[in-house]
């Protein structure tokens, strides 16, 4: 079942989707690029919220507006792109930002120079909760990190997540490829937001990417679905 792992289409939740409209025309523009199912995968910033709980709250508020809606793709699974800061680790009940029915956690690293917290806060997370991290769009790093940390990156224990617009760029598109070659584990997603200029984007995706690589994608996540 394609799926994209990776989006902003909940209404009014972040600096995604703005109204239930608007949610519902990308689930459209979703549906004719063939994907059967949606993460949705509304920003988590730590600093900004009040809480774990009123975040969930808000979103299952969200997510109820747009299912009343009657959307044209009703498979839809909550998730939460959390944003890595010092102490997330101890944040209480972040474990309940997994994807829900999974052990999966979409997890984004800052834009700024790599340090050495960032890998720890991941690993905490992953063997405090035992979740399986997924780095949000790992190819977008190139302006912050040298080449060996994003070699040291690729070597982090966890899934590798892209984004269809890497596929766009060259720089981009071989820190994909690269992750594809050594057959670490990926996921895709179009992290779209709106319908202009960040739009769901799987028919770039379908055109780059061969059917089987693809569908290794989708294998992954069944994979932890069953978990
Ligand atoms: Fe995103």
């Amino acid at each position: 079942m394609l799926t994209d792992c990776h989006n902003h289409i909940l209404p009014e939740m972040d600096d995604g989707s703005k109204n239930v409209e608007m949610s519902v025309a990308m689930l459209q523009m979703m549906q004719k690029q063939g994907i059967a199912r949606v993460i949705a995968t509304p920003h988590f910033y730590c600093h900004r919220e009040k809480s774990v709980a009123s975040y969930l709250e808000r979103r299952q508020r969200k997510f109820e507006k747009l299912m009343e809606a009657s959307p044209p793709i009703s498979n839809i699974l909550l998730g939460a792109e959390v944003a890595i800061e010092k102490g997330l680790c101890d944040t209480p009940g972040i474990e309940k930002l997994a994807i829900e029915g999974t052990d999966l956690i979409l997890l984004e690293l800052p834009y700024a120079p790599y340090q050495d917290w960032m890998e720890e806060e991941i690993d905490n997370i992953a063997m405090t909760y035992h979740l399986t991290p997924i780095l949000a769009h790992v190819h977008r790093y190139l302006d912050w990190y040298s080449k060996a940390q994003i070699k040291q990156m690729m070597q982090f224990d966890a899934i590798f997540q892209i984004n269809a617009e890497a596929f766009e760029t060259f720089s981009q598109r071989k820190i994909a490829k690269e992750v594809i070659k050594r057959e670490l584990p990926f996921l895709f997603g179009s992290d779209c937001h709106n319908l202009t200029d960040r739009k769901p984007n799987f028919d770039l995706l379908q055109k780059k990417v061969k059917s089987e690589v693809l569908e290794k994608s989708n294998a992954l996540l069944e994979q932890h679905l069953q978990k």
